[in-house]
């Protein structure tokens, strides 16, 4: 009989074929249509049932065929298989490494800067309270110097810190033996900080701060001045002119904005002044807070933004090149 000829071909074709549905475009299976018309009338009904029921027929077929082809995709994942070799490919040649981020590398320098300087260096924290973002600080309840942080805050009232002054308190705290003892407290403390901020080419809610903390019983705004001076003077590999001006900030008194003059090195023009960081004397209450005396030991600490110094360093434009992950902007520093 014909139609069960047609049959046998179209699932032997759908079961051996990549595309199963093609079956439906045979000639076989058209010439079933055809046949109605040159059939007898009082044998069109059963013959269109039987191609009706050879129909669905088919398309279980196809669809049984499909999900085999489907399956068959998914492979075992081979871990020691270079990147693409497993799936979709993320750009990088399966002969390529990546690299580290250059935010990362440049932390590492300033990093290694201050170290030999004799700071010890920590990680900032990435979620934080009231008490470091703001108590510890000197920032009054209610006071309207808190606004100016735009701090993200959880449900539960912890806050991703919007500076690594949060870690101040931590520092001074855990110096506060060695200072009592005769000695001195130095450190860093370098991190993500988080801001709720509209992004655009020099704003991010997500970036890199670093913090210094110097206590002693005899510290001086000099020695900051001289400290900050050294480090960017390393940093960019070249003698700098520096300059302050007063700025507020509940935690240090005086407070100050430190700038250099940008190098001719890095397209400078003689004048121009980029502000740096904020920095200052340490304010009697934060030092009490930690449970330093104030009237015996006096220190100075500095804050400032990593990817401005980086951007310098490298006369790039965008703040946003930095989490774009695009590694166009990320192989120039490979
Ligand atoms: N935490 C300040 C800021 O992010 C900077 C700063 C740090 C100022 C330490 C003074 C002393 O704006």
């Amino acid at each position: 009989m014909q139609i069960e000829t047609v049959r046998q071909t179209l699932l032997a074709l759908i079961a051996n074929s990549d595309s199963p549905k093609d079956a439906l475009k045979t000639p076989e299976y058209r010439g079933l249509y055809a046949a109605i018309s040159q059939l007898d009338p009082s044998e069109r009904a059963a013959y269109g049932k039987a191609v009706n029921d050879l129909k669905n027929e088919l398309e279980q077929a196809i669809e049984t065929r499909e999900n085999t082809l489907e399956s068959s995709d998914i492979r075992p994942i081979d871990v020691t298989a270079p990147w693409d070799v497993n799936g979709t490919s993320i750009g990088l040649l399966p002969t390529e490494f990546g690299s580290q981020h250059p935010l990362m590398t440049e932390l590492e320098t300033v990093i290694d800067i201050f170290t030999r300087m004799g700071f010890d260096a920590i990680e900032s924290r990435q979620i934080d309270d009231d008490f470091h973002m703001f108590g510890s600080l000197n920032f009054p309840e209610n006071h309207p110097a808190r606004d100016g942080y735009d701090t993200f805050r959880t449900e539960e009232g912890f806050i991703p810190p919007a500076h690594t002054s949060t870690m101040q308190n931590r520092i001074l705290a855990a110096g506060k033996e060695k200072l009592e003892a005769g000695g001195h407290i130095a450190a860093i403390s370098y991190g993500r900080v988080f801001r709720n901020e509209d992004v655009d080419a020099t704003h991010e809610h997500t970036f890199y701060q670093v913090e210094g903390v110097y206590v002693s019983d005899n510290a001086t705004l000099g020695e900051m001045l001289g400290t900050l001076q050294s480090f960017f003077e390393t940093y960019y590999g070249q003698k700098l002119n520096i300059k302050t001006q007063p700025a507020y900030f509940p935690f240090v008194e005086p407070g100050l904005e430190f700038a250099i003059e940008k190098p001719a090195a890095l397209n400078g023009k003689p004048g121009e002044w980029l502000e740096m960081l904020g920095c200052g004397m340490i304010h009697p209450n934060v030092l009490a807070a930690a449970g330093i005396d104030p009237t015996k030991y006096q220190g100075f600490a500095w804050g400032g933004g990593v990817e401005r110094l980086v951007m310098l360093k490298y006369g790039i434009e965008d703040l946003r090149h930095f989490e774009s992950a695009k590694l166009q902007f990320l192989r120039k520093f490979a």
